[in-house]
């Protein structure tokens, strides 16, 4: 059988314009094909993966069938560009943009403040858009439902569901802007002054959506598709072959002749197989033309579904096919629907196919334990004809491998109806709640002999239990022809836990927490049966009300943003204090806003990709990279022997090359770099390069690996008050507890990208950078070219996020960079793919911290000695820093007047860490509030209690000798507690876990000092240049970077009140090093103080030298006093400065002056947790914090938000794992969970504390980019609390080590159920675990 043609033309629509190629590459996928030749720069990259949404878009197409166009969104990453031959796409920039109108989702979103860096946002907008598309009246659960694939980094999601939620009728009522409890359920306040308060947007004043507006299908696309010759389409790229065939005939025939080729339907799993193992199909058959693969037929036994239907397209018509029947006949049906709807995200939904899903044997897969319970059954074809093959035990063989040849092809899959007295349940369990693989999935099916409670039929399987879907088939055979009965279910439990056995080191680990769901899920159906069993009168007993389980409640309610208005006596004009929106939020939403990897391509412009080690600890021994060299495309091999000047950064005394030349110290460490003239080229480029090694003994990974050999970076620190050994003795208990937190990934949405352009002469090179401190970038380049600082003009308009860790790494890689652009004499752009910037940048320490606490019987804590030891990894980075900012923070709230701290830098064969939002204290502080719990536990006390007796009262000095008030503190901490309604929620809680066995509420508040500025004196400056034109125009430049956080929105904000002029006539166009010099990180949450400060000062100075022509023309305009002083000779342009405060830190003398000041909070925060499976949800957040009079309340509400739910990732969710040789097995968002909509407390309140004032910064304001993170930690506490309630049913009392993340897994062991409690410990050092506990 022939292929087909040579090559056909592809033909679609993008946004409304034909798009015709004649040479589509099927490796090309849509977002490459958008970004790179369409240059469409509003779909973005997060992940290549279908993991992350940025890069949404919606395909349309036309059923000649039904005659309808259906819509639907996708993940542009994963649909190859050779799939969308007849369909419309439309982007973010099809939508709206500002030169035409926005469209009434981008403004929803924009103007609810839904965006920060926005590289989520045009993901976010067509997600949405898609939703609307098919539902102008949304529900909330088909908003979250139609959001649960797009991550964001920035908001917290609070902000963009909200916007979201205008377009839902249910909630357009008094509470679709937080303003309180729902006027139509009859809670609303009557109270005019609460209608007063003021409100972060006004819904009055969007545009209605009109569905009429939107872009019309093509009519021409209908016309090919009802005419269209049905013809075998090719399409052929530099390495593949992409054929479509016309008929099931042709279908069948080539797959005969071409076993091995895959069939390309969702792209879901080939995908990312192509683009991630570097699997290479020459040749790719797509079916998605052949009809049968899509037909649906209804027989009296059940449905046969075409295997090509998409997943979403089977739920659909399963939800349609439920209520036509009886209950007894959906069984299945609805665990179908069960799991459809927690499978993956809408984006893969709507592509992922039932037969690609069934082929693809994923171990975990959610529907293949479903369907083989339920007795699905397979119609298969092939050139020997046609079979049903049953979805049987036999069924999957290994890892992605079923019993069917290689040549058959699943036409459809065939579901039968159930029958009366046969239950189906399905169960899922995964690291997130929504969006991700389950850790085990199971379905189960009982059929009952009728009237009566005995076992006719089960069949149960399990996904997470081993390299196939599994069958317990001996814990079948134990229920079967037995009645349903507790001594049955008993022995059940046995069989099935020898059954089910995994051996320690199994690949995915968590091995006692998923054997323990296997016995929780089958608890979990027997609960069920019983119930339906009650419900036929087959069982009579009544289940008490305290065993049953109802699922976590999932509906996010709308919330409080509370701030307090400006002053009466402001001027209108004056938006200091108002809740202005981010400023480039509408170019955001419409896609239009330029990242660094949007700028457009240079002429013969570079690609690099770094090649980095695969050994942890090794001397190179070879370096080959002739055959990269021969490749297309390939240019050139930078390697250390290439860097004309400074080949390694110095920092603390230590070395870190840039380019490692003779021994390599981390996996991911980098070696080299391909430049090339394509991205896919340079990829190649780099896995042709070969490098060979010899391994060094004796790695060090874990702490405590590094502390017995003493691997420490210096200097190591030691902090004291008081004299701890003698209190000791005086106190009434001593404990001694330690506990363990993990690391934590930035996962800013834009990953690391520059572009390095040499200008051609006299060395100089323009740098496009994604960096918080574009003055270290130029710096790290001119060192590293050796030329001098002022031939580098780094540029930075915004980053996609950064959280810290656009720093240092960022210097680095801009570095090995531009020795590329400087040895080519080309421009040259590094963008790193999500898995490269993971394994290579490193990410938050993570700690173990030791501690002996003294205490008296009524809660004092007298004193504590706390040694800390972070995992640095392999450089020395920011490490120190980290180090000596966790002993400053070791006291959090509490005035403990013995107090000793002392702290170590691990030196590990680990990526190197770096810095992180919040810079070692959200770990630090983690430590000190679990010893303070932990005091609470022995003394049989709340927690909140020993709290409060603990905290600094009064004028106050801190262990380092800092004197500062409390006042405003303790404010905040009262005020939780009233706003959360914290003492009778407390109760309720109570009563909640008396009633309840397997669910429990655990509740928690924890307060938050977090000191401002930096300790390193010389930081705390900042300078602006402020250009006035002759038209009245302003352009500000300042030292600060933006990031999402809104600096720039305050920057504007500030000159606009010293000009005074509205903020529309001010501009802020970039960061750059040749408007201001000698800039300072945009980091220690002070940005806004310095810079601010700075913009002030310019400003001011300016509107000075105006005086004189203002008092000339009093009644002039701006315009005009500004067009008078040009005449005048008066210079429009002025720099301003800050010369902040002189901070210190004395570390010989234990004492200094590092902050200016400290912003305070605290945070209540509620969960439910389910004990048998971990999974918990935050039922209520309420957070106060006080920092001064907001500039932009909005902006710093979003930072609080974003904070708390970066925090609660980091407490609760967010795990990094490596293999025992030191590789980060989680290195996208498949294996690495960041929070998602489903995260978000149900009802999540936020309020600025009011009437605070502070003197030591701009406008009285405070910082608030860092502190709230820690606050997530109040959903640990509540967990460990939940946890306690638990333990406590199994009469474990006491304190008990829980470490952090507290993922569902830690919760779940931690609740010690009696199925945990059943599953054996395996001996630690008898086995080699699948990940290192680093
Ligand atoms: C981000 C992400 C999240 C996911 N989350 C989940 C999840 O939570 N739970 C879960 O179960 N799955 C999940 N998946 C997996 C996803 O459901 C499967 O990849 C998908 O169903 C495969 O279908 P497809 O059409 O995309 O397959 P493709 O990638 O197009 O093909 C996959 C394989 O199936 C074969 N095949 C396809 N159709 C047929 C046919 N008709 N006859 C014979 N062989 C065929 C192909 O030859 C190929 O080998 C996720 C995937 C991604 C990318
Ligand atoms: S880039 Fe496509 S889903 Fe992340
Ligand atoms: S605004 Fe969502 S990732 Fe930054």
């Amino acid at each position: 059988m022939s292929t087909g043609k040579e090559k056909d033309m592809l033909c679609f629509f993008i946004n409304g314009k034909k798009v015709r190629e004649d040479h589509a590459d099927p490796e090309t996928m849509l977002l490459s094909f958008l970004r790179e030749k369409l240059r469409l720069t509003g779909t973005k990259y997060g992940c290549g993966g279908g993991g992350c949404g940025a890069c949404t878009v919606m395909v349309s197409r036309y059923q000649p069938a039904t005659k309808t166009i259906i819509h639907y969104s996708a993940n542009a990453c994963l649909l190859p560009l050779c799939q969308l031959h007849g369909a419309a796409v439309t982007t973010v920039e099809g939508i709206g943009s500002t030169k035409t109108r926005i469209h009434p989702v981008q403004e929803r979103i924009a103007k609810a403040h839904g965006s920060q860096c926005g590289f989520c946002t045009p993901g976010m907008v067509m997600s949405m858009y898609a939703l609307l598309r098919n539902k102008p009246h949304p529900t909330m659960e088909d908003i979250t439902q139609a959001l649960a694939g797009n991550l964001c980094r920035c908001t917290g999601y609070r902000p963009i569901v909200d916007g979201c939620r205008t377009f839902c009728q249910e909630a357009n009522c008094c509470q679709a802007n937080g303003a309180g409890d729902c006027c139509l359920n009859g809670e609303g306040s009557t109270d005019e002054s609460e209608h007063e308060k003021p409100q972060l947007f006004d819904k009055e004043e969007f545009l209605p959506l009109d569905p009429t507006q939107e872009l019309i299908f093509p009519p021409e696309l209908i016309l090919m598709a009802e005419t269209g010759n049905p013809e075998t389409l090719t399409f052929c790229g530099e390495r593949m072959r992409w054929v479509s065939p016309a008929s099931l005939e042709e279908l069948v025939q080539l797959k005969a002749s071409n076993p091995k080729a895959p069939l390309v339907m969702g792209n879901t799993n080939i995908g990312p197989d192509i683009k991630f193992k570097g699997v290479l199909h020459p040749l790719i058959i797509s079916p998605t033309r052949v009809m049968e693969l899509f037909e649906v037929t209804q027989t009296p036994q059940g449905v046969w579904v075409g295997a090509g239907c998409s997943l979403s397209e089977v739920r659909s018509l399963l939800q349609k096919l439920v209520p036509q029947f009886p209950e007894e006949k959906t069984e299945l049906f609805r665990a179908l629907i069960q799991q459809l709807g927690n499978l993956g995200s809408q984006q893969i939904r709507n592509v992922a196919s039932l037969g690609g899903n069934i082929m693809s044997a994923y171990p975990n897969s959610d529907l293949n334990p479903v369907l083989a319970a339920g007795n699905c059954k397979l119609s298969v074809i092939s050139t020997g004809g046609r079979r049903e093959v049953p979805l049987n035990p036999d069924f999957f063989v290994s890892f992605g491998k079923t019993i069917l040849k290689p040549e058959e092809i699943v036409v459809s899959v065939f579901v039968p109806f159930s029958r009366k007295g046969e239950f189906v349940r399905a169960f899922r369990q995964a690291p997130r709640k929504e969006s991700s693989f389950a850790t085990v999935t199971t379905a189960m099916r009982v059929f009952f002999s009728e009237g009566s409670r005995v076992v006719r039929d089960v069949s149960i399987y399990y996904g997470g239990m081993g390299p196939t879907t599994v069958s317990a088939t001996k814990t079948c055979a134990a229920l079967v022809t037995r009645p349903w009965d507790d001594e049955t279910l008993s022995r059940a439990y046995d069989v099935l836990l020898d059954e089910l056995v995994l051996p320690p080191s199994a690949p995915g680990g968590k091995v006692e927490f998923r054997r323990s769901l296997t016995l929780s899920f089958l608890f979990k159906f027997n609960l069920e049966v019983l119930q339906k069993l009650r419900e036929m009168n087959v069982v009579t007993d009544v289940l008490p009300e305290k065993m049953q389980i109802q699922p976590l409640p999932r509906e996010i309610q709308p919330s409080l943003q509370e701030f307090q208005h400006v002053s009466k006596d402001q001027s209108v004009q004056d938006p200091v204090g108002r809740p202005i929106m981010h400023r480039s939020a509408i170019s955001q939403a419409t896609g239009e806003a330029v990242y660094c990897d949007d700028i457009p391509r240079t002429d013969g412009e570079l690609f690099l990709v770094l090649v980095t080690s695969s050994r942890a600890h090794a001397k190179i021994t070879g370096l080959d990279v002739s055959e990269a060299l021969r490749l297309p495309g390939v240019v050139d091999v930078i390697t250390a022997k290439d860097i004309p000047g400074k080949k390694v950064r110095t920092m603390f005394g230590y070395h870190e090359e840039l380019l490692a030349e003779s021994e390599v110290s981390c996996i991911g460490q980098m070696i080299c770099a391909v430049v090339a003239d394509t991205r896919a080229h340079a990829k190649r480029g780099a896995a042709a390069v070969k490098i060979s090694y010899e391994d060094l003994p004796d790695p060090v990974f874990t702490i405590e690996e590094a502390t017995e050999k003493s691997s420490f970076f210096e200097p190591r620190r030691v902090i004291r008050r008081g004299n701890v050994t003698e209190a000791f003795e005086t106190v009434d208990q001593l404990y001694e507890g330690e506990i363990r937190m993990g690391g934590q990934e930035h996962f800013y949405m834009e990953t690391q990208s520059m572009l390095v352009v040499p200008v051609g002469e006299e060395t100089e090179f323009k740098v496009y950078v994604s960096t918080q401190w574009p003055t270290s970038t130029q710096d790290a380049i001119a060192e590293t070219l050796d030329i001098p600082s002022n031939r580098v003009t780094c540029h930075v308009k915004r980053m996609g996020g950064a959280f810290g860790g656009k720093v240092t790494k960022t210097a680095v890689l801009a570095s090995i960079t531009s020795v590329a652009a400087w040895k080519t004499n080309r421009a040259v752009r590094c963008v790193l793919e999500r898995g490269e910037d993971m394994l290579i940048t490193g990410g938050r320490h993570p700690i173990l911290a030791k501690y002996k606490v003294g205490f008296m019987n009524d809660g004092r804590i007298v004193a504590a000695d706390i040694e800390y030891y972070t995992n640095a990894g392999n450089t020395v980075d920011e490490s120190v820093l980290v180090v000596e900012k966790i002993l400053l923070h070791m006291d959090n709230a509490y005035n403990i007047p013995n107090l000793q701290g002392r702290a170590a830098a691990c030196r590990t064969n680990l990526p190197s860490n770096t810095a992180f939002r919040g810079f070692g204290v959200p770990q630090s502080i983690m430590v000190v509030e679990n010893m303070v719990n932990d005091v609470a536990v022995v003394l049989g006390r709340p927690a909140d209690q020993i709290r409060e007796i603990n905290m600094y009262k009064g004028p106050s000095v801190t262990h380092y000798k800092f004197e500062f008030s409390p006042e405003n503190m303790l404010r905040c901490w009262e005020e939780c507690k009233v706003k959360a309604d914290y003492s009778a929620r407390r109760r309720a809680v109570d009563q909640f876990n008396q009633q309840n066995r397997w669910k429990k509420r655990g509740m928690s508040i924890i307060p938050i000092k977090y000191g401002i500025a930096f300790a390193e004196s010389f930081l705390n400056q900042a300078a602006a240049l402020v250009h006035i034109y002759k038209d009245g125009s302003v352009l500000v430049t300042h030292g600060g970077t933006e990031m999402g956080q809104g600096i720039h929105t305050k920057m504007q904000q500030v000159a606009s009140r010293e000009l005074r002029i509205p903020p529309s006539k001010i501009y802020i166009s970039e960061t750059s090093t040749n408007t201001v010099p000698n800039t300072c990180p945009s980091a220690a949450s002070f940005g806004t103080d310095a810079n601010g400060m700075a913009v002030k000062n310019a400003c001011q100075t300016l509107y000075q030298r105006l005086e004189p022509v203002r008092q000339k023309d009093p009644k002039g305009s701006w315009e005009s006093w500004v067009n008078a002083a040009f005449f005048e000779k008066i210079s429009l342009s002025a720099t301003g400065f800050y010369r902040g405060p002189d901070l210190y830190m004395d570390w010989d003398k234990m004492e200094g002056q590092p902050y200016a000041y400290f912003t305070f909070g605290a945070c209540c925060c509620e969960v439910e947790l389910d004990c048998l499976t971990g999974d918990y949800r935050t039922v209520r957040t309420d957070i106060v914090v006080d920092i001064g009079r907001s500039v932009n309340p909005s902006v710093d509400i979003g930072q609080i938000e974003g904070a708390f739910m970066q925090g609660l990732g980091l407490y609760t969710l967010e795990e990094l794992k490596f293999s025992p040789s030191g590789l980060l097995y989680t290195r996208g968002p498949s294996q690495y969970k960041i929070p998602a909509v489903c995260d978000v407390p149900l009802r999540f309140n936020v309020y600025l504390l009011s009437d605070s004032h502070n003197p030591h910064a701009i406008y009285s304001s405070k910082g608030i980019g860092e502190p709230v993170l820690f606050l997530g930690s109040s959903v640990f506490f509540a967990i460990k609390d939940a946890v306690a309630a638990a333990r406590a049913e199994s009469g474990l009392v006491g304190p008990f080590s829980l470490d952090s993340p507290a993922t569902p897994e830690r919760a779940c062991l931690a609740c010690a159920s009696l199925f945990t409690q059943k599953i054996p410990a395996s001996k630690p050092g008898s086995y080699k675990p699948w990940a290192l506990n680093i």
